[in-house]
């Protein structure tokens, strides 16, 4: 599969961008990454690959400058996008770059990117297979895993050689409707587990309450992933489940320094080792993703489950989350108890844990926002 292996990855193209399309937790990004990181591609775009990750709330004014500073220009002066345009139409003059715009929800996002030359050329992943079509590219589509490639998936992470499945593994693959995300969080539940035990986790597939789920996600077109994260999540302990709830109250797409977890959590009685226990437990459990610096991120289908089960809902959390005080995410130990209002909320903390704060900020009158780490970088 590509996130193991040094397999060679292949997109060619005669227009200037490709798009590829398919649904949510199918791969789009992990083949964007592959692409990012092969060899070929890099010795193709001497100037380096640009990556931009989107999602549905992109703040485009601050990607576009993001992407002017991680180019060398530490003047990103503009405030309208089509200055922002024109900045980084200059500085990617004459330059063979691929950038990479993934998980593109809107037309007009990606329209402020669209600023390349013939050398370089750009690769947009999104659900919508009009967004590529509007932008004149050209358009691949990523469908879901052919039933062996589902069974190679749900075998790798099953940590079990393949020829050592059970026939029901068969049926498994399918109620995870072959979908990649669905297949590793199952698989990972298998790990180290007897051969009878895949029947007990189709049992808990079938019997999963999409009804519940078809309530909390009306016009949800991914029932099968749901299920399965809903599996997932309840086959954890108790804390576990909590603290993986917790992730309700950060932004969609940042990616979340282990040091941040620390800090909230030890108020409510987690060391640093306990913390990373329950990092590693989920990321074993395919529940969230760590990456090469080691921030944690959860699938954005991931996180809406989350945010359904906790209480307030989303929409409360995202108006909290506007108007925390400055909490800059990236730093290795936030300055809880510096600064402006954040003496206010040492106190929360060590009474409510993270959510407590998050409820308790939420009725106060707290300013500033709370900043993620970045979604754009330079691979050179
Ligand atoms: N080619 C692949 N090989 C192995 N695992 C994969 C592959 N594609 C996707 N996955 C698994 O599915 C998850 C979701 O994939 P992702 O690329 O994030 O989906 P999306 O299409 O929503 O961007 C990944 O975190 C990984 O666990
Ligand atoms: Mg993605």
């Amino acid at each position: 599969m590509l996130a193991d292996t040094n397999q060679p990855v292949a997109i060619t193209a005669k227009s200037r961008s490709v798009g590829v399309q398919g649904m949510g937790g199918i791969g789009k990004t992990v083949l964007a990454t592959a692409l990012a990181r092969d060899e070929e591609v890099r010795r193709a775009f001497p100037d380096g690959v640009i990556w931009i990750t989107f999602g549905q709330t992109p703040q485009i004014l601050t990607l576009q400058s993001d992407v002017v500073e991680a180019l060398g220009d530490k003047q990103a002066t503009f405030t309208e996008i089509n200055s922002g345009k024109t900045q980084l139409r200059k500085l990617l003059t004459g330059k063979a770059c691929l950038l990479i715009l993934d998980d593109v929800w809107n037309l007009e996002h990606a329209i402020a990117f669209d600023v390349l030359e013939k050398r370089s050329q750009m690769l947009i992943t999104t659900r919508d297979a009009g967004i590529i079509t509007a932008l004149g590219g050209e358009e691949y589509q990523l469908s879901i895993l052919s039933e062996q490639q589902a069974l190679d998936l749900l075998a790798n992470w099953a940590n079990q050689a393949l020829e050592t499945l059970p026939p029901i593994a068969q049926e498994v693959a399918r109620e995870c409707g072959y979908l990649p995300l669905a297949l590793s969080m199952v698989g990972a539940m298998m790990r180290g587990k007897p051969t009878n035990r895949w029947q007990n986790v189709l049992e808990k597939l079938r019997c999963a309450d999409l009804e519940k789920i078809k309530q909390q996600f009306p016009d949800y077109p991914y029932p099968d992933l749901l299920k399965a994260i809903q599996v997932s999540v309840e086959a954890l302990e108790p804390e576990e489940r909590e603290r993986y709830l917790d992730f309700a109250v950060f932004p969609e797409d940042t990616a979340i320094p282990e040091a941040v977890l620390q800090t909230f959590w030890e108020p409510l009685g987690l060391d640093e080792y306990d913390t990373q226990d329950v990092i590693d437990k989920l990321v074993s459990k395919s529940l969230m993703s760590r990456d090469k610096k080691g921030n944690l991120s959860l699938h954005d289908l991931q996180l809406d489950y989350v945010r359904k089960q906790t209480s307030p809902p989303a929409t409360v959390y995202t108006q909290v989350i506007e108007s925390l005080p400055v909490l800059e995410l990236p730093h290795p130990n936030p300055p809880l108890g510096k600064g402006r209002g954040q003496e206010s909320l040492v106190s929360p903390l060590s009474k409510g844990g993270l959510r407590g704060v998050i409820r308790l900020v939420y009725t106060g009158p707290f300013q500033g926002r709370i900043k993620g780490g970045n979604s754009t970088c330079v691979y050179t």
